[in-house]
C-alpha cells in the first residue's frame, strides 16, 4: 500500500498564519502537522509516500525532505491550483500507479492512530473504506448516511443540513476502483473536484465502500482555536524531559520539556508545556498548555494555553492566554507610565486586549 498525503490548499481559516507558512507546518507540540501525519503514516507500515504541494512546495519540502529521517521514501507531487481532494488523485495518477493506497490529509491530527482501521481495509477490501466520527455539528465536513449493516448509502460534502451527524475525517483508503470515479466527477458548486462525489459515484455504481469508526482523537487543526485545543491535547501526552539549563530560582512542576539549549531562569515552568531549544524563559511564568518554540525568548511575563512560534519574542506582558503568535513575532509592551496599546497588526489578524 502507498500513501498520498495532501500538503497543498490555501488555508483562508488560518490566516494569518497561511499568509507567510502553509498550514500543514503549523507546529503542534513544537513538531508541525504534517510531521505528526507523516509518523501516523509509518506506523500504518507504509513507506512510499506522495505528498502534494501547492505553491508552498519548497518550504514543505526543506521540513520533510525525501523522508528518510521518518522512515519514508517521499515524492513531492505539484498541484498548480487547490482544485479538489479528488483533484490530487488524478495529479498523482503515475505515483500511485494501480496499488490500494491511504489518503490522509496533511492539516488532520488522529494522534491515536488508524492502523485497526487500516486492518479492516486489508481483510475486506472495499473499493473504497471512509473513516468517519461523531460531531456535534457537521456541517462544515462531509457527512455520511449508514446503512443498519453499517454499509455507506451516502455521502454530501458540507450539507447546509445534514442527514447524520457522521462527519468524514481525514483518512481514506482506495483501490485502484477510485481513478474511474474520480474521472466521472465534475467539478462541485464551489469548484472542486470532491473526493466525496467520487465516493459517492462508487455507491451510485455498486461498488463495495464501507466506513469505520474513529473512537479516538481527531481534530482538523483548520482553524486558531482547533489548533490551540490540539496543542493541550498532545502536550497531555509528552513525558517529563529536561535537557536544556534550569537554574535553581526556577521551578517546573509536572509534565514538562526543556528542550537541550533551553535555558530557563528565575522562572516557574507549570506543564504540560514544552520549552524550544536555543528559548530563553526568564522572570516568567509559563504554562499550563504552552508550547514555546527554538529561539524564543519570554522575559518578564506570564502565558498560558499558548503557543509562540520559533523566534517570538514576549517581554513585559501579563495574563497572555489562549494565543497564537507567529514566527519572529514580538509582544511586548509599551514602557511604564503609558496608557495606551500600540499595535501592528497584519492583514485578517486578531488582537484581544482586557478591557
Ligand atoms: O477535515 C475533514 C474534512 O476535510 C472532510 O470532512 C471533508 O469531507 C473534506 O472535504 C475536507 O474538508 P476541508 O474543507 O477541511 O478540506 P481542506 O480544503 O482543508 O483540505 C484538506 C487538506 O487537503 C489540506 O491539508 C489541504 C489539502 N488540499 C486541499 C485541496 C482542496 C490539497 O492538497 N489540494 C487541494 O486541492
Amino acid at each position: 500500500m502507498k500513501a498520498l498525503v495532501l500538503a497543498g490548499g490555501s488555508g483562508t481559516r488560518l490566516r494569518p498564519f497561511s499568509y507567510s507558512m502553509p498550514k500543514q507546518l503549523i507546529p503542534i507540540a513544537n513538531t508541525p502537522v504534517l510531521v505528526h501525519v507523516l509518523q501516523g503514516v509509518r506506523d500504518l507500515g507504509v513507506t512510499e509516500v506522495g505528498v502534494i504541494v501547492g505553491n508552498r512546495g519548497p518550504e514543505i519540502e526543506a521540513v520533510i525532505g525525501d523522508g528518510s529521517r521518518f522512515g519514508l521514501r517521499i515524492t513531492h507531487i505539484p498541484q498548480d491550483a487547490p482544485r479538489g481532494l479528488a483533484h490530487t488523485v488524478s495529479v498523482a495518477r503515475d505515483f500511485l500507479g494501480d496499488d490500494d493506497f491511504v489518503m490522509y490529509l496533511g492539516d488532520n491530527m488522529l494522534p491515536d492512530g488508524v492502523a485497526r482501521i487500516a486492518e479492516e481495509f486489508t481483510t475486506h477490501r472495499p473499493a473504497a473504506q471512509v473513516v468517519v466520527h461523531r460531531v456535534a455539528d457537521p456541517r462544515s465536513f462531509g457527512v455520511v448516511e449508514l446503512g443498519p449493516e453499517g454499509e455507506v448509502l451516502r455521502l454530501v460534502e458540507k450539507p447546509a443540513e445534514p442527514r447524520s451527524d457522521m462527519a468524514l475525517i481525514g483518512v481514506y483508503f482506495f483501490t485502484p476502483a477510485i481513478h474511474e470515479a474520480v474521472e466521472a466527477i465534475e467539478p462541485s458548486a464551489r469548484g472542486e473536484l470532491e473526493i466525496t462525489d467520487a465516493i459517492q459515484w462508487l455507491v451510485t455504481s455498486g461498488a463495495y465502500v464501507r466506513a469505520s469508526r474513529y473512537e479516538g482523537y481527531w481534530k482538523d487543526t483548520g482553524k486558531v482555536e482547533d489548533v490551540l485545543e490540539c496543542n493541550s491535547r498532545l502536550l497531555d501526552g509528552l513525558p517529563r524531559r529536561i535537557e536544556g539549563q534550569v537554574d535553581t530560582g526556577s521551578v517546573l512542576v509536572g509534565q514538562v520539556v526543556v528542550e537541550a539549549g533551553a535555558r530557563v531562569l528565575r522562572s516557574r515552568v507549570q506543564g504540560p508545556a514544552i520549552i524550544g531549544s536555543g528559548t530563553v524563559v526568564r522572570d516568567s511564568h509559563v504554562g499550563p498548555y504552552t508550547s514555546i518554540g527554538r529561539d524564543c525568548l519570554v522575559s518578564d511575563s506570564r502565558l498560558e494555553g499558548s503557543i509562540a512560534m520559533d523566534e517570538a519574542t514576549v517581554t513585559g506582558v501579563h495574563g497572555l492566554r489562549d494565543s497564537l503568535i507567529g514566527r519572529a513575532a514580538s509582544v511586548g509592551t509599551t514602557g511604564r507610565g503609558t496608557d495606551h496599546h500600540c499595535l501592528v497588526v497584519g492583514d485578517h489578524t486578531r488582537v484581544e486586549v482586557a478591557a
